[in-house]
């Protein structure tokens, strides 16, 4: 099994992923760490607590991290999640304790305790870059990073630049970026084919289970955004494709490139410039994934639902 920790601001899409990583034998979710995005801290911890109940599984530890980006003020997203970031299915108050200590000690601690495991951020990478500012041996012992974040031919969906993980925190995503840990990046390019259509919520509720009658809930909150605002077929299900990814990678297609942060500019602040076409001898630091086959990724993803 390959050991991971989930670092979420959850956020409906993050829910799922944390779903399909509980749902799979293959991985071991050894700590659910939480940030400031889609929703302030107390609600995305919250919202982490929230989901793990739902699976029935309070004994995964929640560490609560930071509750702003390195340098910048927090730029939320209850446009798209809601109030509370997890609006559309009701779940009761969560009872299970949020551990003492902080996201950041634990993630340092873990892989010093796993080297080797693998890192999902599917937030902001404020945590991540704060680890790795704190102990200058975390990069030796993290084996992988996954992330979601990011767009090229895609472009942003939070400005036009860029996408919201890293544009929320750029300073925190381009010392990732540039840490020499093995990355893996799915950007907009690929989580933008990866749409809940209404067919595709139907098989979620038709699971027949609280989880399934839960995701579609969710989705179809979500799914209104994109549904109103760019006429689009579904929402995308963008969180969930990292731990599609661990678990069959081949369904995922990219190239290793050069990725670099924009942290200057205003207009294009958090842009993540992509070196597709190789246009300079600047050194592949990812592999950023283009493109997915979504109906396959849609039906294990379903599939694994049915298990929780
Ligand atoms: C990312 O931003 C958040 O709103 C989603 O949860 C996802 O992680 C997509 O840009
Ligand atoms: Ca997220």
């Amino acid at each position: 099994t390959r050991k991971i920790i989930i670092d979420t601001d959850p956020g409906q899409d993050d829910a799922v992923a944390i779903l399909l990583a509980l749902a799979s034998p293959e991985l071991e979710l050894l700590a659910v760490t939480t940030v400031a995005g889609n929703v302030p801290l107390p609600l995305t911890t919250r919202n982490a607590r929230q989901v793990l109940e739902l699976a029935q599984r309070p004994d995964i530890p929640v560490f609560s991290g930071c509750d702003k980006p390195l340098v910048r003020a927090l730029v939320t997203a209850e446009h798209v999640h809601g109030k509370t970031g997890l609006d559309g299915a009701e779940l009761p108050e969560p009872t299970m304790p949020v551990q003492d200590e902080h996201a950041v000690d634990a993630i340092i601690r873990l892989a010093r305790d796993h080297p080797g495991l693998t890192l999902c951020p599917i937030g902001p990478l404020t945590n991540i870059a704060t680890a790795l500012r704190k102990a200058p041996d975390l990069a030796e012992n993290i084996g992988e990073i996954v992330l979601m974040g990011g767009a090229y031919f895609e472009v942003g969906n939070i400005t036009p630049a860029a996408e919201f993980n890293i544009y929320v925190d750029p300073e925190a995503a381009a010392e990732v970026f540039a840490s020499g840990i093995k990355l893996t990046i799915l950007p907009l390019d690929c989580t933008h084919k990866f749409l809940v259509t209404r067919d595709r919520a139907d098989a979620f509720r038709d699971l027949g289970t609280r989880v399934g009658q839960t995701v579609a809930d969710w989705t179809h909150f979500f799914e209104r955004f994109d549904m109103e605002k760019y006429a689009s077929p579904g929402a995308p299900l963008h969180d969930p494709c990292v731990i599609a990814y661990l678990l069959w990678p081949d369904l995922f297609s990219g190239r290793h490139i050069n990725v670099e942060v924009e942290t200057t500019s205003d207009l294009t602040r958090g842009m993540t410039v992509a070196d597709w076409w190789r246009v300079t001898q600047r050194p592949e630091n990812a592999l950023f994934i283009g493109d997915l086959d979504a109906g396959g990724v849609f039906a294990n993803l379903t599939d694994r639902l049915a298990r929780l």
